[in-house]
C-alpha cells in the first residue's frame, strides 16, 4: 500500500475545491491511502509516512501562497535528517497567471531535494467543472503512478 500526502492552502475556497476533487480522485484508485491535510495543519510526521505529496495552493503576488511556503519551510530540515526523497506533484490556482508560484515551488522543492512527477497544472480564474475534471485527472495519475510504483 503507498501512501500519498495531499496539502493544501485555500483562502477564497478555489483550491480548495481543486483538492477536493483531486483526493476524490486519488482516494479511488486501488493501493493507495490518501491523507488530506490543510498546510497549517500538516507536518514532518505527515511526511515522513508519506510515499508522494501532492501540493494544491493558489498563486499570491507572484508567488505561493504564503502557508504553502510556511509548511515546506517547516518540513525542510525534518525532511533532509530523513533523507526523505519522494516524487511531488503541484496543482496551483490562480486568477490570471500562476507561473510565478510554480516556479517558486519547483526552486523550493528542488533543494528537498523532491524529483516533479509531472509539469505543475496551473488552472486560472474561477473554478468550473472543467478544472474539478483537471483536478481530478491530476489527482488520480498521481496515485496511480504512485501504485504502479512509476516514481
Ligand atoms: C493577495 C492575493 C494575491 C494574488 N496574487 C495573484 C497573482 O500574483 N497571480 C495570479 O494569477 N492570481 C493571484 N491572485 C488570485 C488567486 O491566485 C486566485 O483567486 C486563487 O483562485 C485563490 O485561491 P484560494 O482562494 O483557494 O487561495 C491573488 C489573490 C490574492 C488574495
Amino acid at each position: 500500500m503507498k501512501s500519498l500526502l495531499l496539502v493544501y492552502h485555500s483562502q477564497s475556497g478555489a483550491s480548495a475545491r481543486l483538492a477536493r476533487a483531486a483526493w476524490n480522485a486519488a482516494r479511488a484508485e486501488e493501493g493507495v491511502a490518501v491523507l488530506l491535510r490543510r498546510a497549517w495543519d500538516a507536518g514532518s510526521a505527515d511526511l515522513a509516512q508519506a510515499d508522494g505529496l501532492l501540493l494544491v495552493a493558489a498563486e499570491n503576488s507572484g508567488t505561493l501562497s504564503g502557508s504553502m511556503k510556511d509548511f515546506l519551510d517547516r518540513v525542510y530540515y525534518p525532511g533532509l535528517e530523513r533523507e526523505l526523497v519522494i516524487p511531488y506533484a503541484l496543482l496551483l490556482s490562480a486568477g490570471n497567471d500562476g507561473r510565478g508560484a510554480a516556479r517558486q515551488a519547483r526552486r523550493i522543492l528542488s533543494g528537498f531535494p523532491f524529483p516533479p512527477a509531472a509539469e505543475p497544472v496551473i488552472l486560472r480564474g474561477a473554478v468550473t467543472d472543467e478544472h474539478r475534471v483537471a483536478a481530478a485527472e491530476f489527482g488520480q495519475a498521481f496515485a496511480a503512478g504512485l501504485a504502479m510504483g512509476i516514481f
